[in-house]
């Protein structure tokens, strides 16, 4: 079976995915530097499938590292590139971290491709490349609008980078997933998200808070223009975000692709508010969360939710969990960390 490279596939999105793709039978390695992730997450990937990744610890910038790499694996088909960091405020802070992080690494690893016979590349974009978007639901005709954060600025610039590298290297076919928000966990709780500190995104601040790591939960303002005033967006479960991966990754290696760059949104096409997530949880879990109403948090967009025809229809894949689904494997996967202490 193929071999396919996971860069960050000891990540949160990259280890469901990891877990996916060796469910259907492609041979996997995984490159990971473990600055946002942990070893550990191997056991759990292990456990759930019962096939080893390979797995190297690696920090992308070392171009020659990678030079290395894939001197050793030559033989591989395809990439699923996760490794980034992800923290849209730190960026702001941190500009050159976030384009040296994010887009030398992006560069090292395509000039390795072009080296090979042929290679399937899938990049991991971002719904924030849409800004507050004109019309609702969001189609992947919608303008890309001026980035808000080096953070989103690193995913158009990717998005650039590969679409013009495809232009000259008939060898590269690639495809970039514009996810929506990532929520949920693995029905098992064997992995799951584990962000370091204080969380930034609304999901496990919630579990974080009910299982009382937290205090209370703060909703950052209800005076938008939405039916209750909270911000809409449009929450995917993780193992949906996953098997979508497989799916364009299939599509680029029995050379169904329509042209060597595309891309794809990957949401659920079903807007909810920050409020409705909050009542979802409250509902699955049977707690009580706490919380109250405070100021907008700079840069919010008002709404944002997908239009999923093209990938529905043209990627052949649509989610099969809601938004309860993933409150409920959240909220497992909150009570089993925290037992593991
Ligand atoms: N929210 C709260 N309280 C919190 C955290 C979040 O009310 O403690 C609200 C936010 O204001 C927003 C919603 O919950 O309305 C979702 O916020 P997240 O931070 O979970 O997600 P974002 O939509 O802001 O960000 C996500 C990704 C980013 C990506 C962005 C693109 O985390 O990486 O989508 O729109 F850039």
């Amino acid at each position: 079976m193929d071999k396919i490279l996971v860069t960050g596939g000891l990540g949160f999105i990259g280890s469901h995915t990891v877990v996916e793709l060796q469910n259907e039978g492609y041979e996997v390695v995984i490159i990971d530097d473990l600055s946002n992730s942990s070893e550990s997450v191997l056991d759990g990937i292990i456990s759930i499938t019962g096939k080893t990744p390979i797995f190297e610890k690696l920090d992308l910038k070392d171009k020659a590292g990678v030079e290395a790499f894939f001197k050793n694996h030559n033989d591989i088909k395809g990439v699923i590139h996760f490794a980034a960091s992800k923290a849209v405020g730190e960026s702001v802070k941190e500009p050159l971290l976030y384009y040296e992080n994010n887009i030398s690494t992006l560069v090292y690893i395509l000039k390795e491709l072009q080296k090979l016979p042929s290679a399937g590349f899938i990049f991991s974009s971002s719904c924030t490349v849409y800004g507050q978007a004109d019309e609702l639901p969001i189609t992947e005709n919608a303008t890309v609008k001026q980035a808000e954060s080096p953070y989103g600025n690193t995913k158009q610039i990717g998005e650039e980078i590969i679409s013009d590298t495809c232009k000259v290297t008939p060898n590269l076919k690639a495809i970039a997933l514009r996810y929506f928000n990532p929520v949920g966990s693995h029905e098992t709780a064997k992995i799951g998200e584990l962000p370091i500190g204080v969380p930034q995104n609304l999901v496990p601040f919630i579990t974080q808070t009910a299982i009382g790591i937290r205090q209370e939960l703060s909703i950052f303002g209800d005076d938008y223009p939405t039916p209750d005033g909270t911000c809409i967006r449009d929450y995917i479960h993780v193992v949906d975000l996953a098997k979508a991966h497989v799916v364009a990754l299939n599509r680029l290696l029995q050379n169904k692709n329509k042209s060597n760059y595309e891309t794809f949104n990957l949401g659920t096409g079903t807007g909810s508010s920050v409020l409705e997530v909050v009542q979802a949880f409250e509902k699955v879990s049977g707690e009580k969360l706490n919380y109250k109403i405070v100021g907008r948090r700079e840069g919010d967009i008002i709404s944002a939710y997908a239009n999923t025809t093209k990938a529905n229809e043209e990627l052949g894949w649509k989610t099969e969990l809601n938004l309860e689904d993933a409150m409920r494997s959240a909220w497992k996967w909150e009570q089993v960390v925290r037992k593991k202490g």
